[in-house]
């Protein structure tokens, strides 16, 4: 787990200042035991069976945190790959073709013909796909995503059901998927919504549950090879201090009746599938960094470091609040005096800047902070390393997995070779 001890961050048994003098800095650091937890967190708090879980590799595809993944879930686990690469990701990880759906869009034939060679199940995210896919693979088992005109999220990039959102087939339009599927001799095994990411009000996740399950009853008819329902992912970890954790009690056990419910008056017991990405890894990650300026403005303290949001682009992208702790020096020592300041990156953008919101900087009160202290960037496990990339010529940073007090290297650090190309 991660935790603070003596006023000092520790990542399982290990401190996260001797991560950074051993490993160096800026690097992403995971916590094994915080992944497993979260994956028995979901098989515990949801009771209904079969439930499949399929993560959300986009996530974090660190094949070692895919390992301990399927290991941790053993028979109802499985990858929901957006791309031929994820995909790949998951068989090498070890997982089977029949554990992977391939829920991607705007997507091409050849992207189809390596799935259908793989063996992977197809989830197609329109008419156009599915009358592709029936051309490609006729006869064979599909899914397809429904838009079920509800979205919800904690930023309009990631709302991912309504009007305004590519993905899907229009709630309106189903009754036509039935049509391709008859003129191909398609199976429509699955069926699926994802209606947004980090989602913490669960009765909205609940509600386009709902939704699904009645476009469902409505083409029953339709549905006679259904075999699962999909509801995506979405689940929301609590990043703000603010924010609390679901009670997964409460939420597990409502997911589960609504869905038994349901399978007892559609008359046959369907298998419940979820594809949370967020929920299992975010709160296993931090990133390490030193800083290395402290200046100032007349607005703002800036205290600088060395990474930015080419390693984690959250806070540009959407204002993301992204707790920040001194590694040594946690919650500050007696008698110190917090200080407001900006934690700045080293890229060359104003809004490299990793307390803000949406409208700018905002500063964060945080123990006295010299040059050369470590910080740790918290809640990073998903979506940091994946999204990073090499913006201004600078490398991606390490990751590395501490597992009690053992930690090692899971992908090493990239140098300059990586980045310019014909070097
Ligand atoms: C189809 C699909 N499923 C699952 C997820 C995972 O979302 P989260 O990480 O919020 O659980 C996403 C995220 O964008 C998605 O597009």
């Amino acid at each position: 787990m991660i935790s603070v001890k003596n006023n000092r961050l520790f990542v399982g048994d290990v401190a996260a200042s001797d991560l950074a003098k051993r490993f160096g800095t800026p690097a992403y650091v995971y916590d094994e035991e915080t992944v497993r937890s979260k994956v028995r967190a979901l098989f515990q708090g949801i009771s209904y069976r079969p439930l499949k879980v399929y993560y959300a590799a986009k996530a974090n595809t660190n094949l070692a945190i895919l390992k301990i993944i399927r290991e941790e879930g053993g028979q109802g686990i499985g990858i929901d790959a957006v791309s031929v690469g994820e995909i790949e990701c998951a068989l090498k990880a070890g997982f089977r073709p029949g554990q992977v759906i391939f829920t991607s869009t705007s997507v091409t034939d050849e992207e189809m013909k390596f799935a259908i060679a793989k063996k992977v199940l197809v989830n197609c995210d329109s008419l156009s796909q599915l009358e592709r896919y029936g051309k490609l693979a006729p006869g064979s088992k599909v899914c397809f995503r429904v838009n079920p005109d509800v979205g919800a999220g904690h930023h309009g990039h990631v709302i991912t059901g309504g009007p305004e959102s590519k993905f899907g087939v229009w709630v309106d339009d189903v009754g036509r998927a039935f049509g391709i599927a008859a003129k191909y001799r398609l199976k429509i095994v699955g069926i699926h919504e994802h209606i947004g990411s980090g989602i913490l009000e669960t009765g909205k996740f609940l509600a386009a549950m709902k939704i699904l399950l009645t476009i469902i009853d409505k083409h029953r008819d339709k549905f006679s090879d259904l075999e699962f329902v999909d509801f995506g992912g979405g689940i929301g970890v609590p990043y703000r201090p603010d924010q609390k954790q679901i009670d997964f009690k409460v939420f597990g056990s409502a997911v589960s009746t609504l869905f038994a419910d349901f399978c007892r008056s559609f008359g046959k017991k369907l298998s419940l599938a979820i594809e949370p990405g967020r929920f299992i890894v975010a709160e296993s990650g931090l990133l390490l960094c030193t800083v290395n300026t402290v200046k100032r403005t007349p607005a703002h303290k800036f205290v600088g470091v060395d990474t930015g949001f080419n390693h984690l682009i959250r806070p540009m992208a959407y204002g993301s609040y992204h707790p920040i702790i001194v590694a040594e020096n946690c919650n500050g020592n007696a008698g110190e005096k917090k200080e407001k300041v900006a934690v700045c990156g080293n890229i060359c953008e104003s809004g490299d800047v990793f307390t803000r919101n949406e409208e700018g900087i905002a500063d964060r009160e945080l123990p006295p902070i010299k040059e050369g202290a470590v910080l740790a960037i918290l809640v990073a496990g998903a979506y940091g390393f994946s999204m990073a990339s090499t913006y201004n010529t600078r490398p991606r940073p390490p990751e590395i997995l501490v597992s009690g007090r053992n930690a090692k290297i899971i992908r090493r650090k990239e140098d300059l070779a990586h980045v310019i190309y014909g070097m």
